[in-house]
């Protein structure tokens, strides 16, 4: 099959744009796959930078890591993605963000528009030329699509001169599937 899923083409792209000792961020740990991912892609000499507010997703993300045998070059926060600025302070090659709430977690307790916007516009400004972040946008349910409808209008206005912004969507499929969206940091004119 070509066309795959979007949790696919993030990684896809991902792979593509980050290398061996690359400085990338998780933005929504959760479960900790896309650290785990990324920590494989960037390697000893890279680091990740993995965010999560629940603590669980620490835990669970921090035992997958070692077991693995991936933990040293991950730095996991317990903290919103928003605050990122807090702690990266150098220049990052890719963001991954997986908006929604951690399956089979607490389904009150996912992202919101309104930071995950004061993230990405953080995250536009710590990207490096040729960097991107990946968005993959869970909506529907109970995520419902106040999210997605903002994070939607919100990348339509990034400045063109600057980044471009990819979004893949099946637009006849049932049931809500995700959405990714690339933004990729454009060389200077
Ligand atoms: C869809 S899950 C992420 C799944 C994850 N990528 C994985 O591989 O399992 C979304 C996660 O975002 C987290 N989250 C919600 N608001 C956040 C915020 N402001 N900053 C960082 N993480 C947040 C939730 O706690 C949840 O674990």
């Amino acid at each position: 099959m070509l066309l795959r899923n979007s949790l696919h083409i993030s990684h896809e792209l991902v792979s593509k744009a980050v290398c061996q000792g690359d400085i990338v961020v998780d933005a929504t740990m959760g479960n900790g796959n896309d650290t785990l991912f990324l920590s494989k892609l960037v390697g000893e000499k890279g680091r990740v930078y993995a965010f999560d507010i629940q603590q669980l997703a620490l835990e669970a993300t921090e035992k997958k890591l070692i077991e693995a045998n991936l933990r040293k070059n991950v730095s996991l926060i317990l903290d919103g993605h928003q605050n990122i600025d807090k702690y990266v302070t150098e220049k990052i090659k890719a963001v991954m963000f997986n908006l929604g709430y951690l399956p089979k977690g607490d389904h009150n307790i996912g992202t919101k528009a309104e930071t995950t916007i004061a993230a990405i516009n953080k995250c536009l400004e710590l990207l490096q030329t040729g960097g991107i972040i990946m968005i993959v946008v869970y909506y529907g349910g109970d995520s419902g699509f106040l999210e997605k409808d903002a994070v939607m209008e919100y990348v339509e206005t990034i400045d063109w001169r600057c980044y471009s912004v990819l979004v893949h969507e099946f637009v006849n499929q049932v049931n809500c599937p995700p959405i990714a969206i690339c933004i990729e940091k454009l060389p200077y004119k």
